[in-house]
């Protein structure tokens, strides 16, 4: 009979950086996730003064960019905003005055996206170069369209996915493309946080609303995190719970499967204690862990074999990724080169929030692209 003597417990043979153990520390990398400084200041005209309006204004007055001219069909709004941020700009209840200015080279088109098409493509027709808020468009045909003309006429069209430049953000899609994690083989991304402040507003009436009007940030990570990796296929559902008091679910997880990788999304907006924001980005050579109580307080760490580094970072999403997305784009014009935040590119994460949002409706997976416009619910 042989007898197996016991085996003493295979050890690591390098240190392997478990996320949440006291382990060494190394120095973070040095990245430019600060939003880029343009050497041209040309004047900007805003269309559109309603609420979000307030941290375009905030991050553009801190920057010393010109808001020369605002409008508002609601001319009290357009008035509030001159007084409180650009006492000198002139302001219009119709969008094609302001068009005419010739100072006014950049136009920032910050409306609901139903009324944002025409306006987008008057800007261009007047040789304007756009940013457009987001979620860019209703449908991705039309978004095409748009990006066509803008590229037919000379132009840059951007879209305001200001998530990008808030620092953790930033800072992480800096370290993927610089191949600090190696190949990205999951990303999962976690919100927990209370939207129940859409009661009696606009967004209320929007049937998708998580995975279309707020999750298109997240969708948008992806796209920035993935880079030219293609997304295959999308799974997504999505439930109200019995006691919140939005009218559209309030719950969403989302899958998506790239050819050797996975993301998960996961929402519950009714969180009203402990709120929590998470992104846990798994790589061949490293892992990140962006953690808070929320989008404007982020810590970010980067786990190696060889220890973690933890980066200082400085600012917060609001206002430093509005100051981030009109930045990049002024750059991109005096540098002849299409900004990072092209409408094109946007459209990628756009078709994967229709995909998202046509999974929640029939329970089947879909192809990102498949689902051309906002699925009616
Ligand atoms: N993080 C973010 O980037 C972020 C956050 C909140 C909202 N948003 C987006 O910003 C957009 C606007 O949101 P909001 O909260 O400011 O909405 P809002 O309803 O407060 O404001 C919309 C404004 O557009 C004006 N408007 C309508 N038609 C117009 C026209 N033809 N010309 C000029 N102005 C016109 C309205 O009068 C109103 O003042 C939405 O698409 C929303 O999803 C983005």
């Amino acid at each position: 009979m042989t007898t197996t003597s016991p085996q003493p417990p295979v050890q690591p043979a390098a240190y392997t950086g478990t996320v949440g153990e006291k382990q060494p520390t190394r120095p973070a990398a040095e990245l430019p996730y600060r939003p880029p400084t343009p050497k041209n200041r040309p004047g900007i005209g805003l269309i559109g003064c309603g609420g979000i309006t307030a941290h375009h204004l905030t991050a553009y007055r801190a920057a010393g960019y010109p808001v020369v001219a605002l409008c508002d069909p609601d001319l009290a709004r357009a008035q509030e905003r001159r007084a409180t941020f650009y006492p000198d700009a002139a302001i219009y209840t119709d969008a094609r005055d302001l068009l005419r200015r010739e100072e006014v080279e950049v136009v920032d088109i910050a409306t609901h996206p139903s009324e944002r098409v025409a306006l987008i493509e008057a800007a261009l027709m007047a040789h304007k170069h756009v940013l457009s808020q987001k979620p860019f468009v209703l449908d991705l045909d039309t978004g095409e369209r748009l990006c066509a003309l803008a590229e037919k006429k000379g132009l840059h069209l951007a879209v305001n996915q200001n998530g990008r430049w808030a620092p953790h953000v930033a800072y992480l899609r800096l370290a993927v493309a610089a191949g600090l994690l190696g190949e990205l083989t999951s990303a999962d991304l976690s919100v927990h946080w209370d939207h129940s402040w859409v009661v009696g507003t606009p967004f209320d009436k929007i049937d998708d609303l998580l995975l279309y009007d707020f999750a298109i940030h997240w969708f948008d990570m992806l796209t920035c995190y993935f880079g030219a990796e293609e997304p295959q296929q999308v799974f997504a559902a999505v439930r109200r719970t019995r006691s919140q008091r939005p009218r559209p679910p309030m719950l969403a997880h989302v899958l998506v499967d790239y050819p050797s990788a996975q993301a998960t999304l996961s929402f519950n907006a009714t969180t009203t204690t402990g709120q929590h924001d998470r992104t846990f980005l798994v790589g061949t050579e490293a892992t990140a862990l962006s953690s808070g109580p929320g989008l404007q307080e982020q810590h970010v760490q980067i786990f190696t074999a060889e220890g973690v580094a933890a980066p200082q970072l400085h600012g917060q999403w609001f206002p430093d990724g509005f100051h981030g997305t009109m930045a990049e784009l002024l750059c991109a014009i005096e540098e002849k080169r299409p900004p990072s935040h092209h409408a094109a590119d946007t459209l990628r994460s756009l078709a994967l929030a229709f995909a998202a949002i046509g999974s929640a409706h029939d329970g089947q997976p879909k192809r990102p692209g498949q689902v051309r416009r906002l699925p009616a619910a």
